[in-house]
């Protein structure tokens, strides 16, 4: 495995993962890996491709060949999927309802992993890689390992304002419910579930802002 520092964000949706890993790679010069934006992109490609989600080998096989990239710009993320910027599409609910699905499929990890590793083994510095299976499964041997969670009340709510200023139209009761569902389907999965690795620092996130994440991640991290 890769030398690169490596610090490992995993945790469920609406935990905080993403605003928090962005902005702790941006202070320490990292490159930053947002790996649910790539089973999302994946899951967009199905779409459009029309391929059947009961089939395992055709969403394996996909993940083999897809073009997915990650870049920053401005200080935010730009996901292209086939060279092209996809990142409001894969924020879309119809979508997020389809992720974990795809995501549960062996073969479709398998090929994640490969570009998740190799992506964070490119970087100069090192990298935050955010997910639900970084420090248990991407990256075991990881040094920095963190896992975020809030009460369930808690993230429905940070995720509904989120959606609100992308425009989309949503209840809160329907997020609470679909993040529900989702917290279920990833914890009890097959592969690779959303777990927290023995050796990662756990953060209830409910109270604290999003600079009191930032601010214990990065006084652990002897970087
Ligand atoms: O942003 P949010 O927490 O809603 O989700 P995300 O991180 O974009 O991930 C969307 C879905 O992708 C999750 O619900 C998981 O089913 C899947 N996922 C995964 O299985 N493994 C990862 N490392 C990242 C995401």
């Amino acid at each position: 495995m890769s030398k690169v520092n490596v610090i490992a964000i995993d945790g469920p949706a609406g935990s905080g993962k993403s605003t928090v890993a962005k902005e702790v790679a941006g202070r320490l010069g990292f490159l930053y890996i947002d790996t649910g934006a790539m089973y999302r992109a994946l899951t967009l490609k199905a779409i459009k491709e029309a391929v059947d989600f009961n089939n395992e080998q055709a969403l394996s096989r996909l993940a083999a060949e897809v073009d997915i990239q990650l870049k920053m710009h401005r200080g935010s993320l730009q996901v292209m999927l086939d060279g092209k910027e996809v990142g409001k599409a894969i924020r879309k609910q119809a979508l997020t309802e389809k992720v974990r699905f795809v995501a549960a499929i062996a073969g479709v990890r398998k090929e994640m992993l490969k570009l998740q590793r190799r992506l964070a083994g490119a970087s100069k510095s090192g990298a935050v890689l955010e997910g639900r299976d970084i420090g248990t499964v991407v990256f075991p041997g990881a040094e920095y390992k963190f896992y975020l969670d809030a009460y369930p009340e808690e993230r429905a709510k940070r995720r509904y304002k989120e959606l609100k200023q992308m425009g989309q139209k949503i209840s809160l009761k329907a997020l609470a419910r679909d993040i529900k569902i989702r917290d279920r389907d990833d914890m009890t999965r097959d592969v690779a579930p959303l777990a927290k690795a023995r050796d990662a620092i756990y953060i209830d996130t409910t109270e604290l802002t999003v600079n009191d994440v930032v601010e214990q991640i990065i006084k652990k991290c002897s970087i």
